[in-house]
């Protein structure tokens, strides 16, 4: 049965932990769906794990529509989140929710996501009848004004400023809210003060939910991964083992045999 965003609220009221994960292509997206996970991100996390971009600064409206329409083509049941790139609510309000419509007139998305306390967007946003997913810690579209993906909320300052945007974001009406970089215990505080489900990243185990990028659930990426990242499984060296075997196999001919030949 098709989730729906008051379904999240349903299960942190029951105390029920939720997952959700990014899918950024038509074949994953409905693998996920199919497994039953219930909230589906088509995150600009595409820019470092799909498109080769160091940061995912350059991704554009148009790339990340382009993800988002695989996906929701792969999706019967999830809630489709389509994540807004940098720059694409930064300048104005009208501009904000222009793009935020796309997501769901062009994108085929449920919801959008926007990194950053946006509040006043985001409540903006929420009156046109658009869900909106919040995302507040650490904004890998802050990267450089943060100086490096560091944690953030360590001091009480900055835990302060964090429960109290949790709080503003949850007053505009997000309909779950991703705390990434966190420490643990503020974490905790911050989904006990809001109605709204958290999501984490990188954020201990005391939210409501638990997301992860795809890539890095499956053992995908390259280089080392964050502290935070569990590999469930390690897909690289799957393909890599099948792509040479294919190689091997053709060099030997043993392929195409003739089960995989026409007469
Ligand atoms: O883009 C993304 O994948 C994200 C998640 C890490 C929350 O924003």
């Amino acid at each position: 049965m098709a989730i729906t965003v008051r379904d999240l609220r349903a299960l942190k009221q029951r105390g029920e932990r939720f997952v959700m994960l990014t899918a950024y292509d038509y074949p994953t997206a409905r693998i996920l769906d199919e497994a039953g996970i219930p909230v589906i991100l088509v995150g600009d996390s595409v820019g470092n794990n799909v498109l080769g971009y160091d940061t995912t600064l350059p991704v554009t409206m148009e790339e990340m529509l382009h993800h988002c329409r695989a996906v929701a083509r792969g999706v019967r049941n999830a809630i489709v989140v389509g994540d807004m790139p940098f720059m694409s609510f930064h300048t104005s309000i009208d501009e904000g929710v222009r793009n935020a419509g796309r997501f769901l007139k062009e994108g085929g998305a449920h919801a959008v996501k926007l990194e950053r306390p946006a509040i006043d967007m985001a409540a903006a946003i929420v009156e046109r009848g658009i869900p909106v997913m919040g995302h507040i810690g650490l904004g890998p579209q802050s990267i450089h004004a943060m100086g490096g993906y560091r944690v953030q909320g360590r001091d009480e300052e900055g835990a302060r400023r964090l429960l109290d945007e949790a709080q503003a974001l949850d007053k505009a009406g997000v309909f779950s809210l991703v705390l990434e970089g966190i420490p643990a215990e503020l974490a905790g505080r911050i989904t006990e003060a809001v109605s709204t489900p958290t999501i984490g990243i990188g954020a201990g185990p005391h939210c409501d939910g638990q997301v992860l990028v795809i890539n890095d659930l499956l053992g995908l990426g390259f280089g080392t991964y964050p502290k935070f990242a569990k590999p469930y499984a390690d897909l690289r060296t799957v393909i890599t083992e099948a792509v040479r075997t294919f190689g091997e196999d053709v060099a030997a001919g043993r392929f195409p045999d003739e089960d995989h030949s026409y007469h």
